[in-house]
């Protein structure tokens, strides 16, 4: 059974979506966020002061080869991992791509009570968000399922997100 892997901007929904998605579909959920904080004993904004984003990247990249050796899995990714095209294809091996899209004022409102965003982080984040999202979105588009959460609850969007993993075959 393959991953089902959901891809997107802080924001997107990824972890409650894929918790809803994990129940329904009786897989077993991971937050790739969580496994790192896990394994590193440190959280992610600790690592991102310490050790600095390159370094975070390369922990990333090794979790998705990890997660991506494992069956059966709804992984939410952090929303950084479209920014390595080779991250893509180790986790296409082996998983239904799915990218949540968001827009920028959606992200801000969905992100800006929560403090744990070493990249949200500091004075004007929505022009923050603007600016990372302006960058990534041509990344984002080259996940092969897109589903939009603007304007939707979690529940609809998992509903879209399922019909999805189901009818590819797994
Ligand atoms: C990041 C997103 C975060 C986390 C880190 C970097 C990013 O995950 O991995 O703060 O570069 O977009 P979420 O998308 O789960 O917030």
């Amino acid at each position: 059974m393959k991953n089902l892997v959901l891809l997107g901007f802080m924001g997107s929904g990824k972890t409650t979506v894929g918790r809803l998605a994990a129940a329904e579909l009786e897989m077993r959920f991971v937050d790739m966020d969580h496994l790192i904080e896990e394994k590193e004993g440190a959280t992610i904004l600790e690592i991102f002061a310490g050790q600095g984003e390159p370094v975070f990247r390369e922990i990333e990249a090794r979790a998705v080869a990890e997660l991506s050796a494992q069956t059966g899995l709804v992984i939410a990714t952090g929303g950084g991992v479209a920014l390595r095209a080779s991250n893509l294809e180790t986790l296409k091996n082996n998983g239904v791509l799915v990218h949540l899209h968001v827009d920028a004022e959606t992200a801000h409102a969905r992100t800006k009570r929560s403090a744990h965003r070493p990249l949200l982080q500091g004075d004007d984040s929505l022009k923050k968000i603007r600016s990372l999202l302006a960058q990534r979105q041509p990344l984002y588009e080259t996940v092969p399922n897109q589903v939009n959460t603007v304007g939707r609850n979690a529940q609809a969007v998992c509903g879209d997100v399922i019909r999805i993993y189901r009818s590819s075959g797994t």
